[in-house]
């Protein structure tokens, strides 16, 4: 046993303790509660003969001390070390590029437009996306039972009953037309940026949601001329002086006569093919509306206008899926 002890006590002073690791394998190789050397040692005491135990005793007693105070010795030099040594860094290292955010395209659409219809005198006026049928549909001229505001393309929030107007998410942005109009009188010159909700099938070029920004310039003597220089101007603006817009005969209750507009889509990976993109719809605002909303129809014509933000952004960076605007992916949004 002695022998044993005296054996232990070498392998001890033997150890190199000089990083954390060491220090911690020592601790268990020799005072683990359970497996460690001086530990399991100490537990053979009650096999020693009488006469030899105290002798015995002392010895372990002895290398369970010194064990213990190589242990806290250890652990005083690697603190000492820890709090004195140089810094370890490189200051001549580049530094790490923080993540800086980029607008969303459909932000950036919207600041495009926004910045072109203000140089044209335009301002910017804001309406609910929660809003009542009236202004949604009846007022603009949509008639009881129009398509339009079946369930299938509208959400309902509450719907009408036995007088008692229903309530939507707007599924245009025409109806801050209607506000603007009954608050205001003309000369009236107003866009109206903001969210739509359609509850329609969902593919690479509708989703639930969407962005218009609706127009409307209502005064005397404004005519269709009017509206297609407007668009024009607007078309070269935004796509560039080359591209091919057509102004296409439609139908909306609020416009009379209607239009709408398509932008010419080159497909990159066939040489002249392409196809036909809508971005808009517009007309002249029908004399019904503007009676809806107590303004003189035989003095003051209007033309008005919606356009589609996504629609828009997938033409000007060549982004075939609409969906994508929604995802918040980092490896798409990064790009912009
Ligand atoms: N509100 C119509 C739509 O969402 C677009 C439009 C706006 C048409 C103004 C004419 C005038 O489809």
């Amino acid at each position: 046993m002695l022998d044993q002890i005296e054996d232990l006590k070498r392998r001890i002073e033997a150890e190199t303790l000089d990083s954390e690791e060491a220090v911690e394998a020592y601790r268990i190789r020799y005072l683990g509660q359970r497996n460690g050397l001086v530990t399991l040692l100490a537990r053979q005491m009650s096999q020693v003969p009488r006469a030899e135990r105290p002798a015995v005793g002392q010895a372990l007693n002895a290398l369970k001390r010194l064990a213990e105070q190589r242990l806290e010795d250890a652990r005083n030099r690697l603190r000492q070390h820890r709090q004195t040594r140089p810094v370890d860094l490189d200051l001549t290292l580049p530094g790490r590029r923080a993540f800086v955010g980029s607008v969303h395209p459909l932000t950036q659409t919207l600041e495009d437009i926004t910045r072109f219809f203000e140089r044209y005198g335009f301002s910017v006026e804001t309406g609910p996306e929660i809003e009542d049928d009236w202004h949604n549909f009846t007022a603009l001229n949509f008639p009881p039972d129009h398509p339009a505001r079946d369930m299938q393309d509208t959400f309902f929030l509450e719907e009408p009953t036995q007088g008692k107007d229903g309530v939507v998410l707007r599924t245009h942005t025409s109806p801050v037309q209607i506000r603007v109009m009954e608050s205001r009188r003309p000369p009236l010159r107003i866009i109206a940026p903001g969210r739509v909700y359609r509850n329609e099938a969902i593919s690479f070029k509708s989703f639930c949601l969407f962005h218009q920004v609706e127009g409307l310039y209502v005064d005397e003597g404004v005519s269709m001329a009017d509206l297609k220089q407007i668009l024009h101007a607007f078309a070269r603006a935004l796509f560039g002086d080359d591209v091919q817009m057509r102004f296409r005969p439609s139908f909306f209750p609020f416009t009379e006569p209607s239009a709408e507009v398509d932008i010419w889509w080159p497909d990159a990976n066939r040489p002249g093919g392409g196809r036909w993109m809508e971005i808009l719809g517009c007309g002249m605002v029908d004399p019904n509306v503007l009676e809806a909303c107590g303004i003189d129809a035989e003095r003051y014509t209007g033309y008005a206008f919606g356009m589609g933000v996504e629609r828009i952004t997938m033409l000007r960076y060549d982004i075939d899926d609409i969906r994508i605007f929604y995802e918040n992916d980092l490896r798409f949004l990064q790009q912009f």
